[in-house]
C-alpha cells in the first residue's frame, strides 16, 4: 500500500495544466514556459505535476525531462498509453526526477473499446495489466486510468481495477473524459467501486473531470465525498474543449467547506493568483472577470449594501479572504507617481520575479518611461515591458 493510501484525510492534488491543459486548442507551451509554470506549481506545493505526454513529440519529451530535472519537491509525471513504446519513453523522461510517476491509461467504456480501440474487453484488461507491470520496471509510482470511466460498465471496472492494483498500480484514476457525469451519479460510482473491489484499500482513487456540462468541479468534489483521495485539475480550468476541473476552485472549496469534506491538501493558496496570471499570460487565454477565486471581480464589491456590510464586518459578504489566495486587496493603481516597491509587488502578483536588482531596476526604468505617456499602467503593459528574456520565476 502506498504511503498516501494510508493517509485517509489527505487529498492529493495532481495538476495537469502542462498535459491536459496544454491539449486546449491553441494553448501549447514551450519547454521554458513549462518550466516556469512547474516552478510555480512546486512553490504552491502541488503533490504531482503531470508535465506532458513524453511520446507525443520530441519537444514534449524534452519538456517532461527538463521539468523532472528542475523540480525537487513535487512528483513529476508523464502520461503514456498502455503500450510498450509509450511507457519506455515516459520512463526515460521521468528518470531525472526525485520522485517520478508513470500515468498509463486505456479506454474501458463499450463505445471506446468497440469503435476506437476495436478490442475485446478481455484484451483491454490484459493490455492494462501488462502496461502497469511494464511501468513498474521504471518506477514504483504507477497510476492507471480507465479512460471514459463514467460511461464504463460497473462490473468491467471492478475487474480491471482489481487486476491493475494486483499488478502494482498505486493510484486508480476514473476520468469523466467527456464531461458526461453528474455529481450524484459520479460520486456514487466511487463509493460503490471502493466498496466492491476487494483490494481497493491498496490504492488511492482519483477523479479527473472535464467541464462539458459545467460540472467538473462539482463532480470532483462529489468523488471526494465518496472516497476519492486524489483530484486531477488544472490552473484556470484550462483543458480540452470546455476544460478540466479548476485547481483553485477545488482547493478553496475543500478548505472553505471542511465541514462537508474532511480532507486537507498541501497547497499554499497564496500562490494561486500569481500562478493563474502566469498561466494566462503564457497561454494567451484570458481569465473571465467573474471566474471564481482568480477572476478580477472575484473579491470586488460593487453594490452599496454589500460595501456597507463588508466595511462593518468582512465575513458578511466574504466566505474567503482575497489575500489568502494571493490578491492584494489594496488594488494599487500604478502610474507615474508609483514607487519601485509597488511596481515590484505588482510584477510578483503577475508571477514575474527578477533574478537580480539590476534586472528589476531596468524594468522599473522602462515602467517610468511608459508611465509618462499613459495615465494608468495595466497588467498587460507590465507583461509587455518585461517580455520573455528579461526575467525568470
Ligand atoms: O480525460 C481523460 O480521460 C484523460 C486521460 C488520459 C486521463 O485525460
Ligand atoms: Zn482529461
Amino acid at each position: 500500500m502506498s504511503d498516501a493510501a494510508t493517509q485517509k484525510d489527505k487529498l492529493v492534488i495532481f495538476d495537469t495544466t502542462l498535459r491536459d491543459g496544454e491539449q486546449s486548442p491553441g494553448a501549447s507551451m514551450t519547454r521554458e514556459e513549462k518550466i516556469r509554470i512547474a516552478k510555480m506549481l512546486e512553490k504552491m506545493r502541488v503533490d504531482v505535476i503531470e508535465a506532458g505526454f513524453a511520446i507525443a513529440s520530441p519537444g514534449d519529451f524534452e519538456s517532461v525531462r527538463s521539468v523532472a530535472e528542475v523540480i525537487k519537491d513535487s512528483t513529476v509525471c508523464s502520461l503514456a498509453r498502455a503500450v510498450k513504446a509509450d511507457i519506455e519513453r515516459a520512463g526515460e523522461a521521468i528518470k531525472p526526477a526525485n520522485s517520478g510517476r508513470i500515468h498509463t491509461f486505456i479506454a474501458t467504456s463499450p463505445i471506446h473499446m468497440q469503435y476506437k480501440l476495436q478490442m475485446e474487453p478481455e484484451k483491454v484488461l490484459e493490455q492494462a495489466v501488462n502496461a502497469v507491470k511494464m511501468a513498474r520496471n521504471f518506477t514504483d509510482n504507477v497510476e492507471f486510468s480507465c479512460e471514459d470511466a463514467s460511461r464504463s460498465e460497473f462490473d468491467f471496472l471492478c475487474r480491471i481495477i482489481e487486476a491493475v492494483i494486483d499488478a502494482g498500480a498505486g493510484t486508480i484514476n476514473l476520468p469523466d473524459t467527456v464531461g458526461y457525469g453528474e455529481p450524484g451519479e459520479f460520486g456514487a460510482m466511487f463509493g460503490s467501486l471502493i466498496k466492491a473491489i476487494p483490494n481497493s484499500d491498496k490504492a488511492i482513487f482519483s477523479a479527473h473531470c472535464h467541464n462539458d456540462l459545467g460540472l467538473a468541479v462539482a463532480n470532483s468534489l462529489s468523488a471526494v465525498m465518496h472516497g476519492a483521495r486524489q483530484v486531477e485539475c488544472t490552473i484556470n480550468g484550462l483543458g480540452e474543449r470546455a476544460g478540466n476541473a479548476s485547481l483553485e476552485e477545488i482547493v478553496m472549496a475543500v478548505k472553505t467547506r471542511h465541514d462537508l469534506m474532511p480532507v486537507t491538501t498541501n497547497i499554499d493558496p497564496v500562490h494561486i493568483v500569481p500562478t493563474s496570471r502566469l498561466v494566462s499570460s503564457i497561454t494567451g487565454f484570458p481569465v473571465q472577470p467573474n471566474k471564481a477565486i482568480v477572476g478580477a471581480n472575484a473579491f470586488a464589491h460593487e453594490s452599496g449594501i454589500h460595501q456597507d456590510g463588508v466595511l462593518k464586518f468582512r465575513e458578511t459578504y466574504e466566505i474567503m479572504k482575497a489575500e489568502d489566495v494571493g490578491w492584494n486587496t489594496n488594488k494599487l493603481v500604478l502610474g507615474k507617481h508609483s514607487g519601485r516597491a509597488a511596481v515590484k509587488a505588482r510584477f510578483e502578483e503577475l508571477g514575474i520575479t527578477f533574478d537580480s536588482q539590476e534586472a528589476l531596476n531596468e524594468a522599473f526604468g522602462r515602467f517610468k518611461a511608459l508611465a509618462d505617456k499613459k495615465h494608468e499602467i495595466f497588467d498587460e503593459d507590465l507583461q509587455a515591458l518585461v517580455g520573455d528574456s528579461t526575467h525568470e520565476v
